[in-house]
């Protein structure tokens, strides 16, 4: 995470002087100097930050995401069977499975998108299905083919959605420079949403999402799977970055190298069912003679294939 110096440091001269009005530093001739307007601005922060420091953090419920007994059907079709699944605040919990595995239903369901065919969901204790606008505000969503409004700027969409979660103003501006620069977004910030390429649409949504207040409970629908090797080196790092400060996150995806490296334990899920979870060691364990996560996968889903 930056400090709101170095921050600072990354703002344009309209942004700095965005910032200095939001705060109320008045502009002065000798504010000429970058050097003397950012330490100014840096001051103000500082004195607005002591008066809030009695607020704190808010904390997330334990456990942050519950799923119990969640089961949908399509038709005939069962997608996820009777799934119980659990995300505390500090953990990266990975979905893998192969394709139709059930693995975007579960996201869906969790999210509010659709609803169960049967079986509860609770974000931060808030009931989704009796309490759906608490706990739709606890969640940050990044679907696996993510969509937005397409007539709204980059920067538009970013100060809507700081605005729409109640983003105090400087926290607002200080976010969006910090997660424009982390995910490359500053070449695009006057584009129309419509105009860009499914990588950065979706870094797109994801600063959207880090402008609000941490920490986060995120649902991530295949993150890595859209984005180049920087973006995706850029995004596991923040993960883990979020993951110290407490925030829930449930990644979903069929790239199991991403899987290994990002969480902390596992569910497997093939053909709607959970055919195995645990940490790394503990599913190493219940199938010996595997050495990764991918070795592991491959006995749980139908054997090893022989050469
Ligand atoms: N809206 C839908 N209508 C009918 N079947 C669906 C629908 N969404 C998903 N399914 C089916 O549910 C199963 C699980 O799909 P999905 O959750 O997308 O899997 P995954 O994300 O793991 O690839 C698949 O067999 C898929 O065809
Ligand atoms: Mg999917």
């Amino acid at each position: 995470m930056k400090t709101e110096k170095e921050i600072i440091k990354m703002m344009s001269g309209p942004e700095l002087i965005r910032l200095a009005q939001v705060l109320r530093v008045p502009l002065t001739r000798r504010h000429i100097s970058r050097t003397l307007i950012e330490q100014d601005l840096v001051d103000a922060i500082e004195a607005k930050n002591s008066d809030k420091s009695s607020v704190g953090q808010c904390e997330l419920k334990n456990p942050a995401i519950e799923i119990t007994r969640m089961r949908k059907e399509f038709g005939r079709k069962v997608a996820v069977k009777d799934l119980d699944l659990i995300v505390r605040p500090g953990e990266i919990v990975g979905l893998v499975g192969p394709n139709g595995a059930g693995k975007t239903t579960t996201l869906r369901v969790l999210t509010g998108i659709i609803k169960p065919t049967y079986g509860d969901v609770f974000v931060n204790g808030h009931n989704m299905a009796s309490d759906p606008v608490s706990a739709k505000m606890k969640i940050g969503y990044i679907p696996e083919r993510p969509t937005c409004y397409p007539s709204l700027k980059v920067i538009e969409y970013l100060t809507f959605i700081a605005r729409i979660y109640d983003v105090p103003r400087v926290d607002a501006l200080l976010r969006i420079r910090e997660y424009v620069d982390r995910f490359q977004l500053d070449e695009f910030l006057t584009s129309y949403i419509g105009t860009l390429s499914k990588g950065n649409l979706q870094r797109t949504l994801l600063a959207g999402i880090f402008v609000r207040e941490p920490p986060f409970i995120l649902a991530l629908d295949e993150p890595i799977y859209g984005l180049d090797p920087r973006g995706a080196w850029s995004l596991k790092a923040h993960l883990k970055d979020l993951k110290k400060d407490g925030s829930a996150i449930l990644v979903s995806t069929h790239i199991l190298e991403v899987a290994e490296g990002l969480c902390d334990r596992f569910f497997i899920m093939n053909h709607g069912d959970i055919v195995g979870q645990g940490s790394l060691t503990d599913l190493k364990d219940k199938c010996p003679g595997t050495n990764s996560l991918e070795e592991v996968f491959l006995t749980l889903t139908g054997g090893i294939p022989k050469e």
